[in-house]
């Protein structure tokens, strides 16, 4: 890790990300170490949330330790009270912040602030928890995390971001499609070239979903309509017409492709009704894979801080 901070993929060196998901099997198998034995975990959300807090709060108790959860209304960061001074706060009382927020800024605030590691449980950038999930579960199902093309239909959202810089960093090629006002940022998109091009993958960007399919053996999807994107919801329902993945879509991919969905669905939106529950669908197991794969990051985490 290049700092105490877990706040993007990119945080994560190639090696290390490999590491965790082989570790993230071995969790899952009937492993019970206790690493977090005598620490104190807070969980600081602004924002609903099933998985994480759920996966976060279960294998914080799992690995020995003890999660306090805060939620969206308790704490107010940065209204009732300073990013830095909640930051240095917390680090008083518990050894590790895990933190929902909904400005990328608050927790890079947190991270400076804060004498102790910061995990970022989904920001309004990225959502690196997920990505490692993804690519454990990725792994699980196609045997190996290079080579691979992952074609991701919808909008460049967090979940977006993290995937396409996570796969570029494995070695494997990353294709998006999305209207085109809702494509990757330049940032992000020049990022994960750079690093896709240093291990002879691609990173491409298209409008039609047809085009980034073709010969995909991972097919990702996520809501259109992000938390804190309401207000855009009647926009967005039009814009993002045509980017539905349903079987005939899916068809278009590889033979033994996968479906992916980090969740929650929003049937007849992004994907229609069913497609989660069809044999080539893996959700469930990468819902089920945020628990394994956090284990994994902070048992690592705690090794070295
Ligand atoms: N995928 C995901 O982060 O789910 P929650 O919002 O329910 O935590």
């Amino acid at each position: 890790m290049k700092s105490k901070d877990f706040l993007r993929i990119t945080d994560l060196e190639p090696a290390e990300i490999k590491t965790l998901v082989k570790r993230a099997i071995e969790l899952k198998s009937s492993l019970r170490p206790k690493p977090l034995l005598g620490r104190n975990i807070a969980l600081l959300f602004e924002k609903p949330s099933l998985r994480t807090k759920l996966s976060f709060d279960i294998g914080v108790h799992q690995l020995g330790g003890h999660p306090v959860y805060m939620g969206p209304t308790e704490v107010g960061i940065g209204d009732r009270e300073l990013v830095s001074d909640i930051a240095k706060v917390v680090s008083r009382y518990v050894d590790c912040i895990v933190a929902r927020v909904n400005s990328h800024s608050t927790i890079e605030e947190m991270g400076i602030n804060a004498s102790i590691p910061v995990i970022n449980a989904l920001s309004d950038f990225e959502h690196p928890c997920q990505t490692l999930a993804d690519l454990q579960t990725i792994m699980e199902h196609k045997g190996r995390l290079e080579k691979l093309k992952i074609a991701y239909i919808g909008d460049s959202n967090n979940v977006a971001r993290s995937l396409a810089l996570g796969t570029a960093l494995v070695g494997s090629s990353f294709a998006i499609a999305s209207p085109s006002e809702y494509t990757l940022d330049p940032t992000t998109l020049r990022t994960a070239s750079r690093i896709a091009a240093s291990n002879n993958c691609q990173m491409s960007t298209f409008t039609d979903p047809l085009e980034a399919i073709a010969g995909a053996d991972v097919v990702y999807t996520d809501v259109w309509t992000s938390m804190g994107q309401e207000i855009e919801t009647m926009a967005r329902l039009k814009q993002f017409q045509g980017y539905t993945v349903d079987s005939q879509l899916m068809s278009k991919a590889n033979k033994d492709a996968i479906f992916m969905h980090d969740m929650p669905a929003h049937y007849g939106e992004e994907v229609v009704e069913g497609m989660l529950d069809e044999p080539f669908s893996v959700a469930f197991h990468q819902a089920e894979n945020r628990l394994h794969s956090q284990k994994a990051l902070l048992e690592h985490i705690f090794e070295r801080f």
